[in-house]
């Protein structure tokens, strides 16, 4: 009976977990650019991007190693930005004040279960060294907006932050918390260095208003960063994972004022995208 119960034990600690997927955005190998056009693409086919672009417009398949949770035959994907990156929900608003371009979880409608329960978002980001973002603008490469956009509950941040990080190194990475607290919470930040990818996986308990990181580089295992905060994640919503590239000196609203340098060409690579379910503690760590 002892002998059993180490055995158990053992299999638990040595075989990777296996919990139930949410949404799985992992871009199959034989996947064309075009995929991301139809209405079967993983993600969202005309949201979010320029006015008249396509998503084979605006992505591009770098060969760059598979990231972490791009194990199985799944691949990296780039997202840019250049001057036709401007978002235009309506004719008569068209945001000029961002260069923006993110991936939306196609099954992601704003009020569905990956907002619910308990979740870990998984994503893996690298930056292009040929398409480099420019750290005097603030950026948001991941985030979750609220079902009635009043609010991003959790933000993957970079650049030099409005109103934010002053004192930090702009070329990295933050992670914060809801952009309306006050203050807003920094729950983890990393250098963004080149030529590694930078793995995430956030847990966000919808029941309890926390959120924990974890992080890795390359192939490593993803590791817990610290507890989980205290954090306002209610108001469901949309997952966005790309480019959002804010203005600099903009005024009280930024969608359209500030300012936006032209004949950019600005990229950031992303792989291993996907949620699970973490009811009971479950989470992938690693595939
Ligand atoms: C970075 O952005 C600022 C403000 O838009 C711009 O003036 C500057 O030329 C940019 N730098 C680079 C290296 O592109
Ligand atoms: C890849 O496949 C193996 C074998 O089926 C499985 O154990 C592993 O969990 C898979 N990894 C991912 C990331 O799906």
């Amino acid at each position: 009976m002892f002998s059993l119960l180490c055995f158990f034990g053992l299999v638990a600690v040595t075989v990777a977990q296996k919990c139930p997927l949410q949404f799985d955005g992992r871009v199959p190998s034989s996947a064309a650019l075009t995929s991301f056009d139809s209405s079967s693409s993983l993600f969202n086919p005309t949201y979010n991007l320029g006015a008249n672009l396509k998503w084979s417009d605006v992505l591009l398949f770098p060969s760059v190693d598979a990231s972490l949770f791009d194990a199985n035959g799944t691949k990296a994907v780039e997202v840019t930005i250049n001057d036709k990156s401007i978002f235009t929900p309506s004719a008569t608003d068209a945001q000029t004040g961002f260069r923006r371009a993110e991936l939306m979880p196609a099954s992601n409608t704003g009020t569905d279960p990956s907002t619910t329960g308990i979740k870990t978002v998984h994503f893996s980001v690298m930056k292009d060294s040929t398409r480099p973002l420019n750290t005097s603008h603030e950026y948001q490469l991941f985030f979750l907006e609220s079902s009635d956009y009043s609010t991003n509950q959790v933000v993957l941040k970079y650049g030099t932050i409005i109103g934010g990080n002053s004192g930090a190194n702009p070329d990295s990475l933050f992670l914060v918390g809801n952009v309306n607290s006050n203050p807003v919470k920094t729950i983890y930040s990393a250098r963004f260095t080149p030529s590694v990818w930078h793995n995430f996986g956030i847990t966000i308990d919808f029941n309890k208003g926390t959120t924990q990181v974890y992080y890795s580089t390359n192939g490593d295992a993803l590791k817990s960063t610290g507890a989980a905060v205290t954090n306002n994640v209610a108001g469901q919503g949309e997952y966005h994972f790309g480019i959002l590239k804010k203005p600099t000196g903009g005024g009280s609203d930024i969608t359209k004022s500030g300012f936006q340098e032209k004949g950019i060409n600005e990229g950031v690579v992303f792989g291993g995208i996907f949620e699970e379910d973490s009811t009971g503690g479950c989470i992938s760590l690693k595939p």
